[in-house]
């Protein structure tokens, strides 16, 4: 067993446009993790299991309208009614591999327009990502893989924009990895930097909030 009693998990967020492989890539990780006797939870966001997720989710498939400024809250809603779970499960030890978080949240709704900072405001207090894995792909790329299901942002123009608002988040702490390279290669880089957070959240790195 490699945890230290006390110790608390690490919070991972992967990001990237749709079709960019976090999701393949979040599932490789908990594997990883989980063989060497790590706790670890893969989490998504939106989480559709809620009420508000529900809302999310019919939005999304476009059977409902919404305001952009009234789904950019219900997205945000969505992190705040795990918030507390996920502290729990943080400083009870467990590492948790979330795929997507506040910065689809900004990227997404700020590619529709809507100002940055006024979208960056309700993530306000959410726990802050220990490590941003963004997974860089150019958004013809991504098209290129195919699989768009269809719902209403698996559009080429519309990923253009959120590529370029998720640039306007980038900050030092991110981590941007090479999403065309081969997925092993790729998972071997992501593997590295986790492990490397991983031990540092071990060691007693606080916890902290969005957004400093
Ligand atoms: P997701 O469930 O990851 O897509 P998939 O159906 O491929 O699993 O996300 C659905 C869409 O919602 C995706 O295009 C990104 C967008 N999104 C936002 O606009 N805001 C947010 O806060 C989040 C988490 C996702």
């Amino acid at each position: 067993n490699n945890r230290k009693s006390n110790s608390r998990g690490a919070l991972i967020v992967l990001e990237g446009l749709d079709r960019s492989g976090k999701t393949s890539q979040s599932s490789r990780l908990h594997s990883y993790l989980e063989g060497l006797g790590y706790l670890v939870e893969s989490w998504h966001f939106p989480d559709r299991n809620t009420g508000v997720g529900h809302m999310i989710s019919s939005y999304l498939a476009n059977k409902s309208q919404l305001d952009d400024h009234a789904i950019h809250l219900l997205f945000s809603a969505n992190r705040w009614e795990k918030r507390s779970l996920m502290e729990t499960k943080l400083r009870s030890g467990t590492t948790l591999i979330v795929d997507r978080y506040s910065f689809s949240g900004v990227a997404f709704s700020s590619a529709k327009g809507l100002d940055i900072e006024w979208c960056k405001a309700p993530e306000v207090g959410l726990l802050a990502p220990d490590l941003v894995l963004y997974l860089d792909l150019p958004p013809e790329k991504a098209a290129e893989r195919g699989g768009y299901g269809g719902e209403r942002y698996e559009q080429l123009e519309f990923q253009k924009k959120v590529a370029h608002s998720y640039q306007l988040l980038h900050d030092p702490s991110w981590k941007i990895v090479d999403a065309g390279l081969p997925v092993e290669e790729v998972e071997k880089q992501l593997t590295e930097m986790v492990m490397d957070c991983v031990t540092t959240c071990r060691n007693g790195k606080a916890l902290s909030q969005l957004w400093s």
